[in-house]
């Protein structure tokens, strides 16, 4: 019991030294060898991409996004199994909301150190969506992997027991991602430059951005995306529109 108290102080310390690794609330395994690519994608897990259909496995600019989210389970949600991969001497994030205009978002971010050779380092933060200030958040992560080659980071991670629905009556999986990039000046996170905000999304649904028009956002989509849209709108993403929407999440 006493030796726990000293390990959590202990964590707390390099916390608050270091201001971004360390963090009693975020495991790594390093025995998976990190490999994204698009296999599985609208069957077995989502994919979001930008450009639109990028190869993460190729050896162009791409960002790239998987998320498999488990069956949820009452009251502790669901459990989302990520994938990320994106260009940048700083860092890529993925950002899941309610709405990408109000509230906020929690923020996890795939980084590399330049000061220490291109080192990887994980880190959640919340982004108050009306400034898009960044805080520094303490998001239970789990598994946590990553890959720094050059300007090319990947990760993965899973994020454990996330619930849409604790203050608003849509799906528990239902969340608008936000993927984008920034820099990373000294310990310091810098601001989250947005390149694809997907409207809500239906995460368990691994097919739930495919034929139907990228549900509708306010800015800052990709414009290429007309292959396959018809402009329907679908239903759920009505009921979404119509919906008080606030996020919140239940930590373990
Ligand atoms: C992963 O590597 C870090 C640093 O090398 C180490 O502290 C940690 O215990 C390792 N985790 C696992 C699950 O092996
Ligand atoms: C990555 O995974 C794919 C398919 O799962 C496999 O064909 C490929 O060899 C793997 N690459 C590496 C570097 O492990
Ligand atoms: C990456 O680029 C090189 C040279 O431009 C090319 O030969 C190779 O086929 C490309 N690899 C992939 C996976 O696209
Ligand atoms: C999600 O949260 C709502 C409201 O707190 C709760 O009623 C519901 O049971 C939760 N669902 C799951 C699957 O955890
Ligand atoms: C963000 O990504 C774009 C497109 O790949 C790239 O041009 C830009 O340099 C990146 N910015 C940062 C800060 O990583
Ligand atoms: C970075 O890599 C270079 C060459 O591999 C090495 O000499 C140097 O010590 C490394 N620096 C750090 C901070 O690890
Ligand atoms: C977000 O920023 C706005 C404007 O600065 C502020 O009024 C609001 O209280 C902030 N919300 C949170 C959750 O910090
Ligand atoms: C980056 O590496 C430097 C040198 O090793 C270290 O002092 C610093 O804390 C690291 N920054 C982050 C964000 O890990
Ligand atoms: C998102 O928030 C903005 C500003 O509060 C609001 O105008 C818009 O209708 C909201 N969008 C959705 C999908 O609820
Ligand atoms: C929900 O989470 C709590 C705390 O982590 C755990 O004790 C409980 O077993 C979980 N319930 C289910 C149904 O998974």
């Amino acid at each position: 019991m006493e030796r726990g108290f000293v390990l959590l102080v202990a964590a707390l310390t390099v916390y608050v030294a270091s201001g971004v690794q360390g963090t009693a609330h975020l495991s790594f395994a390093n025995n998976t060898q990190v490999n994204i690519t698009e296999a599985g994608c609208g069957v077995t897990k989502l994919c979001v991409t930008t450009p639109d259909g990028c190869d993460p496995a190729g050896n162009t600019s791409c960002l790239f996004l998987s998320v498999i989210a488990s069956a949820p389970v009452a009251p502790n949600g669901t459990d989302l199994s990520v994938e990320l991969r994106g260009d940048s001497m700083g860092y890529v994030a993925v950002g899941l909301t309610a709405n990408a205009s109000e509230g906020t978002a929690m923020l996890f971010i795939c980084a590399q150190n330049s000061s220490d050779n291109g080192t990887f380092f994980f880190q959640t933060m919340q982004r108050n969506n009306s400034d898009s200030e960044l805080t520094p958040t303490e998001k239970t992560v789990t598994e946590i992997r990553g890959l720094v080659k050059n300007n090319v980071i990947q990760c993965e991670f899973n994020i454990p027991e996330v619930n849409a629905t604790n203050a608003r009556s849509s799906r528990v999986t239902t969340f608008t991602v936000l993927l984008g990039n920034g820099s990373i000046d000294g310990d310091t996170i810098g601001p989250f430059t947005i390149s694809l905000d997907s409207g809500s999304l239906n995460l368990a649904n691994p097919a739930s951005n495919i034929a139907t028009t990228p549900a509708p956002n306010v800015t800052m989509t990709t414009s290429n995306t007309t292959s396959g849209s018809n402009g329907a709108v679908h239903p759920h993403a009505v009921l979404l529109l119509l919906s008080v929407l606030t996020l919140s999440v239940m930590t373990a």
